[in-house]
């Protein structure tokens, strides 16, 4: 199967899970429940749960079984999106290329949608039987998710991006704001697709992480830069929000041409990091080019 369709297919496969676990909109209470449709299945590139695909791919895991991580991630990111853009936070009106939740529905709506979404994400972990592991392992996956999306992983990211506005950040204070609230969750998606390979040994697990951590790292300095260069119309959301809104970023650290360089390092290390794997690890190797070549 070529790359192009691979990719599409695990688009499809997590498209239609995530409409079998989210409550249809006629179920009570049909405002949350028609809320968190729109956001989660209002667009959005899918790249978490592709790396979930893509790592078991990588490791000849039966797909089925990554239905579950894949879903659970892209549940905490959606979840992250609708919060992250609320007044008290980044105050953004367009997601997606569409209003935020807030603004399609109400603060309120989109504080419980975040609320229920995060939880949804722990309940299809836990619950779903084509999920075929040990009770350890699966125990290991909610931890691994638990841990990368609270306070000492992505929530607490956006704690200190928060706490940034206006401050001026050193090269490691930023680095550490964006290995949070960006990368652990990236990290977490990487791991999990790990876990569900029975004979998966502590040597790819590491390999696996380095690659996780440097893309992650990745992905939030190249979100920085497509933040100033790209379009409102090509992102789905506000060019020029984190320069309105005081934040401190890559680009307003190195400038342009150093935070591009810094994020073509991190994939050159990323992808020495999969050295020891073979040709199924490849699409992992195109993904680690695509977050930062990508254009929204
Ligand atoms: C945007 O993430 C928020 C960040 C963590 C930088 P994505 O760029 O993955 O957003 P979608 O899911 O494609 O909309
Ligand atoms: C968002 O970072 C990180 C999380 C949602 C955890 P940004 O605030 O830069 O994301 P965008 O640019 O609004 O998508
Ligand atoms: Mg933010
Ligand atoms: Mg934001
Ligand atoms: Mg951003």
């Amino acid at each position: 199967m070529s790359l192009k369709s691979l990719i599409k297919t695990y688009q499809q496969q997590v498209d239609s899970a995530l409409d079998t676990w989210l409550p249809a909109a006629n179920i009570q209470p049909p405002r949350l429940h028609e809320a968190m449709r729109y956001i989660v299945q209002g667009g959005g590139k899918r790249v978490r749960p592709m790396l979930v695909y893509l790592t078991g791919h990588a490791l000849s895991v039966n797909s089925i079984m990554l239905d579950a991580p894949a879903c659970a991630v892209e549940l905490i990111h959606a979840y992250s999106l609708v919060h992250d853009d609320l007044p008290g936070m980044d105050d953004d009106d367009l997601r997606r290329g569409k209003p935020t939740c807030h603004k399609a529905f109400d603060e309120a709506t989109a504080i419980l949608v975040g609320d229920a979404l995060q939880t949804l994400a722990f309940y299809v972990l836990s619950h779903d039987p084509h999920l075929q592991t040990s009770d350890k392992r699966r125990l290991e996956m909610i931890e691994t998710l638990a841990h990368a999306t609270g306070s000492r992983g992505m929530a607490g990211g956006q704690a200190i991006d928060m706490a940034s506005v206006g401050q001026s950040l050193n090269i490691a204070e930023l680095e550490n704001m964006h290995i949070h609230k960006t990368g652990a969750l990236i990290r977490a998606s990487v791991k999990l697709g790990a876990l569900t390979c029975s004979t998966i040994d502590d040597n790819q697990l590491n390999k696996l992480d380095h690659y996780a951590k440097c893309i992650g790292l990745a992905f939030q300095i190249q979100d920085d830069i497509l933040d100033v260069e790209s379009s409102t119309e090509m992102l789905g959301k506000r060019q020029g929000s984190d320069i309105a809104h005081h934040k401190v970023t890559y680009p307003a650290l190195l400038g342009l041409r150093g935070a591009k360089q810094m994020a073509i390092e991190l994939i050159e290390d990323a992808k020495t990091s999969l050295t020891d794997f073979d040709e199924k690890a490849d699409p992992l190797r195109w993904m680690a080019s695509y977050i930062v070549t990508r254009h929204y």
